[in-house]
């Protein structure tokens, strides 16, 4: 039976990170061809490119594991990794390789046609607004927020395609001393609304992934105390997995009637 992401291209932005590369190696497993971009690809490939299924082209047993790229409108014949900062915009433009940008890149580092896209850079807050460097509140929507909107922007995404936005469940629900993260992840589902009306001519589906805490630096680098106090609103008194978080943008990219989708993934702690 052929698997369910069978020859399609995966692109995950943010697949270094502990969530990203989670998303990444279940859709490998489930028979994609993934690109893998974040500021560090490059250096987290020995690590990362082990832990994925080799693709396959679909209908035979053939694995390859060549970055080889057939072409601007070809799908990768591998795994690939790409450096990209996405608060840098003329990157993410020319990466993504929008159909006449004059910053083109060669072939081999543009990402080509996408099937799924998933948008999982993120970074975090930890300080009351008004510790907080205007800097730092400025990098997190730019990276969070502004990234998102722009890679999806000029990604080329196929016919009948699925974007999706990791978003948090801080985005619904107050958090103290993550204003300018709970506002950019807030950003990310409106966005994400708005964009599934844009993409409805071409069948692309648009859909938010809504983690609550994950066992993750995120999640290990909070006080006890504050740890403690989420574990006990949360109905299931537990943080996720990262491979729940996976396995639930797994169903987004393989559900064809997922579009619009603003999925908790919580332990019930969005009921507290
Ligand atoms: N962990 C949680 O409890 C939790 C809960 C809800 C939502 N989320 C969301 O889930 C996503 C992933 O979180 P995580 O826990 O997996 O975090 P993580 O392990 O810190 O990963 C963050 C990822 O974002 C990438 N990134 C950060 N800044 C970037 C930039 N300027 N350009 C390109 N890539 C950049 C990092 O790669 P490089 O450093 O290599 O660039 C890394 O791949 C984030 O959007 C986060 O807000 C997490």
């Amino acid at each position: 039976m052929a698997l369910p992401l069978a020859g399609k291209h995966c692109a995950v932005v943010g697949a270094t990170g502990i969530i990203g590369f989670s998303i990444a190696k279940a859709f490998a497993q489930q028979g994609a061809v993934l690109t893998l971009l974040a500021r560090s690809a490059a250096e987290a490939r020995p690590r990362l490119e082990p832990q994925l299924r080799p693709y396959s082209l679909p209908g035979t047993t053939t694995t390859t594991t060549t970055t080889k790229d057939t072409g601007d409108f070809g799908v990768p014949a591998a795994h690939r990794f790409i450096p990209l900062d996405v608060a840098d915009r003329e990157s993410i433009k020319a990466i993504f390789g929008a159909r006449g940008s004059s910053s083109k890149p060669q072939t081999g580092t543009a990402v080509g046609p996408i099937d799924v896209l998933v948008n999982c850079a993120g970074i975090t807050q930890t300080s009351l607004l008004m510790r907080t460097s205007d800097e730092h509140l400025s990098d997190i929507v730019d990276t969070n927020l502004l990234a998102t909107i722009l890679v999806c922007k000029h990604a080329k995404m196929r016919p009948n395609g699925c974007i999706i936005n990791v978003s948090s469940l801080m985005g619904t629900k107050g958090g103290l001393g993550a204003t300018a993260y709970a506002a950019s992840k807030a950003g990310v589902i409106g966005f994400t609304r708005a964009l599934c009306r844009e993409m409805a001519s071409r069948s692309i589906r648009v859909n938010a992934l809504l983690p609550g805490w994950v066992n993750s630096s995120m999640w290990t680098d909070l006080k006890p105390e504050i740890k403690q106090a989420f574990l006990k609103d949360t109905p299931l008194n537990r943080v996720a997995e990262p491979a729940e978080v996976a396995d639930a943008a797994l169903f987004l990219a393989s559900n064809g009637f997922a579009n619009n989708c603003v999925l908790n993934l919580d332990g019930g702690l969005s009921a507290a």
